[in-house]
């Protein structure tokens, strides 16, 4: 497993993350979320969460960003992946508190992680701003459940 680099620069990755946040489909939680993935070639793919009105199908952006990896076939290249999240006021996602990845979505992760022999540089922060967390998803989710679980 090759180590997480926690010294990448966020701030792009936080910017792309932000913009993304901006095509959330939340009308539900009025709660926005947008997610950044860095590929091992510096490619940034993002995701936003997008709720259904059968509320237990929404999806996070950090899985909707995944599920877009799948498709181009980059599962195996996650590098790093930046959170940001805010409630919506007046049709503005506000606050600069960071977000962490829901549990689903921290597994969901390890599984590309595991792919690319990589663990993943996991930054979180406000959507407007703030204080900005580096974690290594091996810390966010220790223990994790995986292949070598299933004798893989
Ligand atoms: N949400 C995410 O998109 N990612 C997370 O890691 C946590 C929660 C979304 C799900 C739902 O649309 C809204 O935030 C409120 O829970």
């Amino acid at each position: 497993m090759t180590p997480a680099d926690t010294n990448i620069d966020p701030a792009p990755l936080l910017a792309a993350a932000r913009a993304a946040a901006r095509h959330a489909h939340a009308p539900y939680s009025r709660f926005s979320v947008g997610a950044a993935v860095l590929l091992t070639d510096g490619q940034v793919v993002t995701g936003a969460n997008f709720e259904n009105a059968s509320y237990g199908l929404s999806l996070c952006a950090e899985t909707v960003a995944i599920a877009h990896l799948s498709g181009l076939g980059r599962l195996r290249d996650v590098v790093a992946v930046a959170v940001v999240g805010g409630t919506q006021i007046d049709g503005v996602a506000r606050g600069a508190d960071p977000i962490r990845p829901c549990g689903r979505c921290r597994q969901v992760l390890n599984e590309a992680a595991g792919m690319g022999h990589r663990d993943i540089a996991v930054f979180c922060s406000g959507i407007e701003g703030g204080a900005i967390e580096r974690h290594r998803l091996s810390d966010l989710l220790p223990h994790a459940f995986g292949p070598a679980d299933l004798g893989l």
